[in-house]
């Protein structure tokens, strides 16, 4: 199987990138990433396989779609690349319509194109929680049912994709599954994120930016889990086990509110409680999302295997311990990084 992953540079595509790699019968995994702030090359760095190739490019440029399919034989694309975080969307859309929505626009009309010539590439969407809007603190999580309802821009751009998706399924006989996954956590989060954010502030003895009262639930998974979760629809899309069209909700029953993930990295990173201050609220800030993953529990075998208490101790130990990584985002040198390496 060959495999091409968008985005693989970025937070959860690399830990995809690495794990596909462990997938007996995988012959090639080739990232396609534009390298945008968020897109970062020190993630895969140590990755050393052969099999592992690097494609400079952007999603939205279907001749470097459609060549990295051909060049590479491309089995399967797991498609991660997007723009992803939701204050930057409330500020500036143009490039979530462009990446999330045009982007993916431009993969599924490759998959069409490469099918016409005899080429049948599986698809599978990696989409998340936040199109299904917002939570009350008494109803129940959400399923692969719950209506589509997205409350922000980023959110919005994600569910046209998924609906994106599902009109090339219905058109074209492509064969695509969705993924939603709720927050995750883990190494390698670009620190515009809270728990990254909130460690690198907390270390350094700087304010800790809680929006609103910082009651806002999320249900934080780690991001290994959410890998496994990806990959392992994409082997029953690829061995005929679930059907096209399907829809796979991961989540981890660890419903957390922000406040009492910062008090805790406070508590373990030896910073002070008074470094909290209460800022204005995001605009139209979701107050609480919860998934239920009982379908790809019963399908796909799948279940959260890391524990809330030691996930987040060993990320906040992370982000302690690689002061490397944290000092090129800060200063700017992965940047410089990626213009020395790819200077054409
Ligand atoms: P990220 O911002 O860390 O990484 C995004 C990657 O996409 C970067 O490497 C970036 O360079 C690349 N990219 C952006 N535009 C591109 C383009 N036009 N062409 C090629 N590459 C491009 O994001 P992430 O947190 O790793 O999220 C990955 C995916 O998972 C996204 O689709 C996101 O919507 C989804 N998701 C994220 C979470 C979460 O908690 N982070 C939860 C559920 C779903
Ligand atoms: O739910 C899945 C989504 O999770 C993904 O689809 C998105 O790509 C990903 O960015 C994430 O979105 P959130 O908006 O939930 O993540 P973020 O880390 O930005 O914020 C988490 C919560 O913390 C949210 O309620 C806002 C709050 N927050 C965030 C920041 C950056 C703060 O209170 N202060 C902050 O400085």
């Amino acid at each position: 199987m060959n495999i091409l992953v968008t985005g693989g540079c970025g937070f959860i595509g690399n830990h995809v990138v690495r794990n596909a790699l462990l997938i007996p019968g995988v012959s090639a995994v080739v990232n396609l990433d534009l390298l945008t702030y968020s897109g970062n090359l020190l993630n895969l760095e140590d990755v050393n396989d052969e099999r592992y190739s690097f494609v400079h490019g952007s999603i939205t440029d279907s001749h470097i779609v459609q060549k990295t399919l051909q060049d590479f034989d491309i089995d399967v694309i797991l498609h991660l690349a997007a723009e992803s975080h939701v204050d930057r969307s409330i500020n500036s859309v143009q490039p979530f319509i462009e990446t999330n929505i045009d982007g993916t626009r431009v993969l599924l009309e490759s998959v069409v194109s490469a099918s016409s010539s005899g080429k049948k590439i599986a698809f599978v969407h990696v989409s998340t929680d936040e199109v299904y809007g917002s939570l009350e603190p008494d109803e129940h999580s959400f399923t692969e049912e719950t209506p589509l309802n997205p409350q922000n821009p980023y959110a919005a751009s994600k569910a046209s994709s998924d609906m994106l998706v599902n009109a090339f399924i219905n058109t074209h006989d492509i064969s695509a599954a969705i993924t939603r996954c709720s927050n995750n956590y883990g190494p390698r989060q670009f620190p515009e994120k809270l728990i990254p954010l909130m460690v690198l502030k907390a270390k350094k003895g700087e304010q800790l930016p809680v929006y609103g009262d910082g009651k806002q639930i999320r249900d934080w998974i780690h991001v290994e889990d959410h890998a496994n979760g990806i990959l392992s629809t994409m082997l029953a899309l690829y061995m005929g086990t679930i059907a096209s069209g399907e829809v796979f909700n991961f989540g981890a029953d660890n419903e957390q509110q922000n406040i009492s993930i910062v008090q805790h990295i406070i508590s373990r990173t030896g910073a002070n409680l008074s470094q909290i201050k209460h800022v204005t609220d995001r605009p139209g800030h979701d107050r609480r999302y919860a998934m239920g993953y009982q379908k790809a529990k019963a399908i796909l075998g799948w279940k959260p295997e890391i524990d809330w208490e030691v996930g987040i101790n060993d990320t906040i130990k992370w982000y302690m311990e690689n002061p490397d990584w944290i000092r090129s985002i800060e200063t700017g040198e992965y940047r410089e990084y990626i213009k020395e390496q790819y200077k054409s």
